[in-house]
Order: C-alpha cells, then sequence, then structure tokens
C-alpha cells in the first residue's frame, strides 16, 4: 500500500473521529497513544498499524471475571464493555479537560516510602476505629450516586458486597436506593451523604428519614454548585443513541441545562426524583438547585442544630474552611473535591490532606478520598494522618463490570495490596504508620 499524503491526511481525520468518542477518551492509556499517533508527521503505515494493534491488545486484555483481575484498575475496562456510552460518561467525566481527575491519582506518585526492616511482620492488624465503631480496615466506600445506571444490582449489591468484606458504606444522596434498603443490604449502619438542595424542609425531610432508619452518620457535600462543565459526559451523551427519557423522564436536565436544549418535563426536580428514593414522598416542586448555590455557615449552623446523629462535611480542602467546619460543631471531615468532577483545580485531595489536618488540630477525624488506586496510596494517606481512605470510581468500575462480586473483588485488592505495603515497610498496625514512613519524591 502506498503511503500518499492524502491517505495518511484521511487516516488523521479518522484518528481524530475516534479520539473524540468516549470509548477512546475514556481510556487514558488509548487516548494517550492516539495522541502520540497524531502528533506523528507524517502519519506512517506503521504508527497506525501500530496503534491499531494496541487497540486490539487492550481489548483481548479485558477481564472476563472478577478473579483474573491483577488490580482495581483491571475493572476500569470491563465495565466501560458492559455500561452505555452515556451512564459511563457519568462515572468516567471530571470537569473541563478532566486535569483534576488525574491529578488526584498523580499526586501520590510525589510520595515515597520509607520502609523499614528486621521488623516481625506475621501480624497485620489493618482495624480502624471511627467514633468508637470498628472497622476491618480504613477502605470506605465513597458516595456514588445512581449506581443502577453501572449495574441493576446499584447500590443494594454494594452494600452486599459491603457487608461480605465488612466496610463502611456511604450512601449517596441521589442513589437509586433508600437508606432503608441499603441499611437492610448492608445488615448494619450505612452513612447518608447530603445535597442541600435550595428547599430547607426538604434537606431536613431527608436527615431525618435517614437518622429514623438508622443511619449513624450524616455527610453533608459542600464541593458542587450547579453546572460543572463535564465534557466528557457531555461527549458521551452525544454518541448514546438510546432514549434518556425512558428512565431519566426529562429530567437529568438539571445536570446538563442548556447543553442538550432539553427543560424539564415538570417544574422543579419532579422527573428527577421519580428515581431518587430518597426524595420518595417529599413536596420538591420549590426544589430548583440541587446544589443550594446560597449554602454558607449559616446554614451547616442550622443542620448541626438538626442532626442528632454525626455530622460531617465532605468536600473540605482547605486549612480555612477545615477550622470552620470544627468551630461549627462538625464532627468529621472528608477530604475531597467530588474526584474532580467540581471544578479543575489541578490540586490533588492528597496534597490537601496536610492543611486540612493543620486545621481540624486532632480535634476530628478526618478521611481522604480522590485516585486512590492502590493500597501504596493507601499507605500514604495514612502516613500522612488520615483517619480512614474512601475510593470512588473503582468500586463502581467492580459494580459496572461483574455487579455484587466485582465490588467485592476491589475492595479484596485494596486489602490485599494494604496488607502487603504494610508488612513491606515494617508496620504492623495502622496506629504505626506516620510521617516517618514517607518522604516526597525529590525535585
Ligand atoms: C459517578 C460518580 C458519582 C458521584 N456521586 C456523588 C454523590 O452523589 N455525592 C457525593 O458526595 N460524591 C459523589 N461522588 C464523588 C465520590 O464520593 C468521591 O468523592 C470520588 O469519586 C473520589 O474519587 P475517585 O473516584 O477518584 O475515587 C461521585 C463520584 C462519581 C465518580
Amino acid at each position: 500500500m502506498s503511503n500518499t499524503p492524502e491517505r495518511s491526511r484521511t487516516r488523521r481525520r479518522f484518528l481524530k473521529m475516534l479520539g473524540a468518542s468516549p470509548l477512546i477518551a475514556g481510556s487514558s492509556m488509548l487516548a494517550g497513544g492516539l495522541a502520540d499517533l497524531l502528533r506523528a508527521e507524517p502519519l506512517e503505515e506503521k504508527h497506525f498499524a501500530g496503534w491499531l494493534e494496541n487497540l486490539q491488545q487492550q481489548s483481548d486484555s479485558v477481564i472476563s471475571s472478577p478473579d483474573q483481575a491483577l488490580n482495581v484498575m483491571d475493572f476500569e475496562p470491563a465495565a466501560r464493555k458492559n455500561i452505555p456510552p452515556a451512564h459511563w460518561g457519568y462515572l468516567a467525566t471530571g470537569v473541563d479537560d478532566d486535569a483534576t481527575v488525574r491529578a488526584n491519582h498523580e499526586g501520590y506518585s510525589r510520595i515515597q516510602i520509607r520502609s523499614r526492616r528486621l521488623v516481625d511482620v506475621t501480624n497485620i492488624d489493618m482495624s480502624r476505629s471511627i467514633f468508637g465503631v470498628k472497622w476491618d480496615t480504613p477502605i470506605v466506600l465513597s458516595p456514588v450516586g445512581a449506581q443502577k445506571a453501572f449495574h441493576p444490582d446499584g447500590e443494594l449489591g454494594v452494600a452486599r458486597a459491603a457487608r461480605t468484606k465488612g466496610h463502611l458504606m456511604l450512601l449517596s444522596g441521589v442513589a437509586t436506593a433508600s437508606i432503608e434498603d441499603s441499611i437492610a443490604a448492608r445488615g448494619g449502619p450505612v452513612w447518608q451523604q447530603l445535597y442541600p438542595t435550595n428547599v430547607w424542609e426538604v434537606c431536613r425531610a431527608i436527615v431525618k428519614r435517614a437518622e429514623k432508619a438508622g443511619a449513624p452518620a450524616v455527610v453533608l457535600t459542600v464541593d458542587l454548585q450547579d453546572g460543572s462543565n463535564r465534557e466528557t459526559l457531555f461527549r458521551s451523551q452525544r454518541v448514546d443513541k438510546r432514549q434518556c427519557s425512558m428512565c431519566h423522564a426529562g429530567a437529568f436536565t438539571p445536570f446538563a441545562r442548556g447543553r442538550t436544549g432539553a427543560a424539564p418535563t415538570s417544574g422543579g426536580f419532579a422527573g428527577f426524583t421519580a428515581r431518587k428514593p430518597m426524595f420518595d414522598g417529599l413536596d420538591v416542586s420549590k426544589v430548583t438547585s440541587l446544589h443550594g448555590l446560597a449554602t454558607t455557615w449559616d446554614f451547616v449552623k442550622q443542620l448541626r442544630d438538626t442532626v442528632k446523629v454525626k455530622l460531617l462535611i465532605k468536600g473540605i480542602v482547605t486549612r480555612e474552611d477545615a477550622q470552620l467546619a470544627v468551630e461549627h460543631g462538625v464532627d468529621g471531615l472528608i477530604v475531597s473535591n467530588h474526584g474532580g468532577r467540581a471544578e479543575d483545580t489541578l490540586r490533588p485531595t492528597i496534597e490537601s490532606l496536610p492543611e486540612v489536618l493543620d486545621g481540624v488540630a486532632g480535634k476530628v477525624p478526618v478521611i481522604v478520598d480522590g485516585g486512590v488506586r492502590r493500597g501504596t496510596d493507601i499507605f500514604k494517606a495514612l502516613a500522612l494522618g488520615a483517619t480512614a481512605v474512601g475510593i470512588g470510581r473503582p468500586h463502581s468500575w467492580g459494580l459496572g463490570a461483574f455487579g455484587q462480586a466485582g465490588v467485592e473483588a476491589v475492595l479484596e485488592i485494596y486489602r490485599r495490596e494494604l496488607r502487603s505495603i504494610m508488612r513491606q515497610a515494617g508496620t504492623t498496625s495502622l496506629d504505626r504508620i506516620s510521617r516517618d514512613y514517607i518522604v516526597s519524591r525529590p525535585t
């Protein structure tokens, strides 16, 4: 085959088109390979063939059962195969360039581990107490909305996996399962995550329902304002040919208003709540914002006076806000940037953690999430002083790939990797993992 400039241009156009598809955009490896290829000038036959071979190898290497996974990342392509494009976009997306999604994980690579030798590591104790409850590990399931979009097991599959493996689960305020059903499936308490909304009575009713159901903690998420620019999601919605209105009743517009051109079929969040059980039975006609654009520390005060169980705030990334939270009587914090889905700050949560810990000065527990993909990441967060570590996307990859069994396998891999690095580093219990065991990577 001759390599004429015209043929090269055609290939380049074809590759650009491929690059715009969520199939490629969601895989960092393929997207990177494609970008390299497009940079290659001229676009030679061997480059093109090499890239295609890489694509083939990737699809051949997708795991077909949970036990084939070597690490939690192996679940990502397997989930992607099963999940419809728009739902995949919802799971994968960050904001703008998705740079904070990548930064969250890359942040861990700037911390090195200082392993100690000649320690008896026969017995490893990974247990951690949070608010007086002892958990087998410090690995927590962060709240992820609408998990039935990834697998029919949805949040109840996650809850059952949390039960089997003994993990703390946080239920999203926009979950596709109720707190009552989740607690039943978990066979024990589940924490309730909460979005403020712009209507106090709606927010209060959700809190009271969660308390009545037995949730021992309410977690207020404060890092989202309406209108995050989730381009990966918007791109994948474009290629999804299914009729969204069949499930969403015209109501995922609160997240995408102005982009799809569609308007809610009825006032406020009526359609939206049709699939979100925590809003069942509530008058949502005045709810125009899930995130409550006017939410301030006065709201936290009001909420503190209302919540009788533990109250945490999720989404704190600065010392100043950490101090204010403690002053407002909050019982705990989650350092989070919503997995890079809020704003593209480029600041990894692991780099926000130290100043938040300074701000709380040991007065309340601090959990961190975002980009945790390895047992060594968990080790580093604990070494900096985190009480526990949350995982978001990876448990949804497990769910999307294999339902409950996939979530269990993801949790097992994190546990195995954490145990392994604790042995290697010579730390027999979580209390022993201190700043002495880490050092910044030399620049
Ligand atoms: C698809 C998806 C939905 C999410 N839904 C919620 C939510 O409803 N409430 C919330 O507080 N955080 C939500 N988050 C953020 C997670 O709780 C968590 O902070 C984040 O996923 C951690 O980053 P990671 O995905 O890199 O582990 C969501 C994240 C994803 C990926």
